[in-house]
């Protein structure tokens, strides 16, 4: 059913339709989470101011959402912006926020359209008022859709989700003997959520920049030189593939391996 849904949207004969028929859907990442990097690179490459690089980012965004709804993802988590990201300069911040707002606009129809549930996760009590509003809006309006759940990670720090968890717990009055890893796993903004199953970074940078760092514990990582605003489906359906050839042994052994070992 999913790849019926995926090849009526991709182009027919089109590379993307010769992965989507390759992929195993019994076996499909139940959560993808992004670290969205390179757009200034990208932009800088074109002789572009930087701002021009998220712009452009956001046809990405569009792409990998649909995709990954029509595929059957269950979770996709786009790490937009961090908390360190307050060091930019002023101006590439207030842009980013403005690109926030309008993209939430021109795209909370395709959302609908697609079932797509959609939801914040970071420190969003300190993002402007305005910025706040149009995203609580946007949750309340794909609240009781039932499709892919997706998750943008905005003024996010894995530290501080972590951090905020822990004294969330004490104000909640939990005991010690209560605190188990699934007891903090449900006071992260992630609650009830399955972990990352695959990490995906573009722009070839080999760190996690403070990322879900609780719930990609056991995430396979998957870097691409690709930068953002040229990530599309292919290149989406392309670290799913290699995910797929990922042997996950959860710090066990393969079960072929075991039963040599009897
Ligand atoms: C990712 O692209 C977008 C955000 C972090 C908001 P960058 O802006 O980090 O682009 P590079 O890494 O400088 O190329
Ligand atoms: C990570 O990218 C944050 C986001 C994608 C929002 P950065 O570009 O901010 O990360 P560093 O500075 O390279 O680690
Ligand atoms: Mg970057």
């Amino acid at each position: 059913m999913a790849l019926d849904e995926l090849l009526a949207w991709l182009p027919p004969g089109s590379p993307e339709e010769a992965l989507a028929r390759q992929v195993n859907f019994e076996q499909l990442p139940a959560h993808i989470a992004i670290i969205m990097d390179g757009n200034g690179r990208w932009a800088s490459r074109r002789h572009l101011p930087r701002v021009e690089g998220h712009r452009a980012g956001i046809n990405a965004v569009r792409d990998v959402v649909e995709t990954s709804a029509r595929l059957g993802v269950e979770v996709l988590t786009l790490f937009a912006f961090s908390t360190e990201n307050w060091k930019r300069p002023e101006a590439e911040v207030s842009m980013l926020m403005a690109l926030l707002k309008r993209y939430l606009r021109i795209e909370l129809g395709t959302l609908l359209q697609n079932n797509i549930r959609f939801r914040v996760i970071g420190r969003v009590q300190d993002l402007a008022p305005d910025i706040q509003q149009e995203l609580a809006d946007a949750e309340a309006r794909t609240a009781a859709n039932t499709g892919l759940l997706f998750n943008i990670a905005l003024n996010y720090s894995g530290r501080t989700e972590i951090t905020d968890a822990v004294r969330r717990m004490i104000e909640s009055g939990v005991s010690p003997r209560e605190v188990t890893e699934q007891r903090v796993s449900d006071f992260l903004y992630t609650a009830g959520q399955p972990d990352p199953d695959l990490l995906i970074r573009t722009s070839g940078e080999m760190r996690v920049s403070n990322f879900l760092l609780w719930q990609i514990a056991y995430a396979e990582i998957w870097v691409t030189d690709t930068f953002w605003p040229d990530f599309r489906a292919r290149h989406l359906l392309d670290g799913i593939l290699e995910f797929q050839k990922r042997d996950r042994r959860y710090g066990g052994l393969k079960p072929s391996r075991v039963a040599t070992l009897r």
